[in-house]
């Protein structure tokens, strides 16, 4: 193990595909300062132990106003060990595709995030996700498409690689202060992996 430079995991839960993208630009953001982890979490699996990260760094796409179930889940599930770690939520939804209604409702994703724990993460930052009809499940992809009409939203990719990439930076920026100040001696030390704190 490397400990001259933080374990950081960038997780992620995908229904079609496209918040992969995101994960992978916030992780080569990190790149050239932490040991990056970048999995995707697949429904049904528990998921990585964020006990082997100095900082986790977890989003996934919305559906129905959520968080797809499997990172609920992993989020709940992980609580204790999420506490005590530097920590960053991010989203992606086709609310932020649209005007100021749409982000006030991405406002009220952040806000349940926010509320499933007492986790206290360092950020939680929605982004525009895309519109594809094709990965859509085909049962509901007619009503989808009258409501994607009524909020005017066309078919298409609306992720900003470089709004994405600047919140990256910015996690970054953030995680160095705190490793700069002790993060590595902190998980050390909680997992008896050494002694005294200097
Ligand atoms: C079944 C379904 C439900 C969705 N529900 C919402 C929603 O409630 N609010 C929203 O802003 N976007 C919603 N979206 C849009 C997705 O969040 C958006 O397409 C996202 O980019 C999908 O990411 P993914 O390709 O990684 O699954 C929904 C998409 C699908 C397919």
């Amino acid at each position: 193990m490397n400990r001259n430079r933080p374990e950081v995991l960038v997780l992620y839960a995908s229904g079609g595909g496209s918040t992969a993208l995101m994960a992978e630009l916030i992780a080569a953001e990190l790149e050239d300062f932490a040991e990056i982890s970048l999995q995707r979490l697949e429904p049904g699996r528990k998921g990585p132990d964020p006990e082997n990260y100095d900082a986790v760094i977890a989003g996934s796409a919305i559906r129905y106003d959520r968080w797809l179930t499997q990172m609920t889940a992993y989020v709940e599930s992980n609580e204790q060990s999420l506490q005590r770690r530097s920590v960053a939520f991010f989203f992606s939804c086709l609310s932020l595709a649209g005007g100021e209604d749409g982000r006030k409702q991405a406002r009220t994703y952040e806000n349940r995030i926010r509320n499933l724990t007492s986790i206290q993460p360092l950020s939680i930052q929605g982004f525009a996700g895309t519109l594809n009809y094709s990965a859509i499940p085909y049962w509901i992809r007619i009503p989808f498409r009258v409501g994607m009409k009524i909020k005017g939203l066309k078919e298409g990719d609306y992720r900003e690689p470089e709004a994405i990439r600047a919140w990256g930076r910015r996690i970054k920026a953030e995680l160095r202060r705190r490793w700069e100040n002790g993060m590595d001696r902190d998980r050390d030390l909680r997992s008896g992996k050494t002694g005294a704190v200097a």
